[in-house]
């Protein structure tokens, strides 16, 4: 058994250690938000936040999450009070079709919790996902809308 917490709550899973965590958190917990795009760390749909760090999971072993905080996009709202990046989100209408979104969302609000303020170099530098729907204008405006919004709820 592995045991971790996953969007607050304590979770205990059977799945072999190296399973893939993308695939426990779809397949065992349930939680369908986070996509699988190449597999293979490259593209960042099944990103997710083990303790601090964005992290790929499809490409992070189940073993390596033990005893660990993760955080989900079902769990980056508070309740029904969305998160200032899932309002700039909306605002912006970022999303085409939406596969790849989640992830992009997740790295968003790690970047902003670390550079609350970045410049457009510093979104290049950091948010490396990819998107097949092309929507990466829209997401440098949400994440500046992102960095406005988090500013305000903190005044
Ligand atoms: S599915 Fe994990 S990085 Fe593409
Ligand atoms: S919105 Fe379709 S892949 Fe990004």
């Amino acid at each position: 058994m592995i045991k971790f917490k996953i969007n607050g709550t304590v979770t205990e899973v059977k799945d072999d250690p190296e399973t893939p965590l993308l695939w426990v958190i779809r397949d065992t917990v349930g939680l369908k938000g986070t996509k699988f795009g190449c597999g293979k760390a490259f593209c960042g749909a099944c990103s997710v936040h083990v303790e601090d760090q964005v992290v790929r999971s499809c490409s992070f072993p189940l073993k390596y999450a033990a005893g660990k905080s993760i955080t989900t996009i079902e769990g980056i709202s508070n309740g029904q009070k969305l998160h200032p990046v899932q309002k700039a989100w909306i605002e912006e209408q970022v999303p085409q079709c939406g596969y790849c979104q989640s992830g992009f969302i997740m790295s968003t609000v790690k970047l902003l919790e670390k550079n609350p303020n970045p410049s457009d170099k510093d979104i290049n530098n950091s948010i490396t996902n990819l998107c097949r729907c092309g929507t990466y204008s829209r997401v440098r405006k949400a994440i500046h809308k992102s960095a406005e919004l988090i500013k305000k709820e903190q005044n």
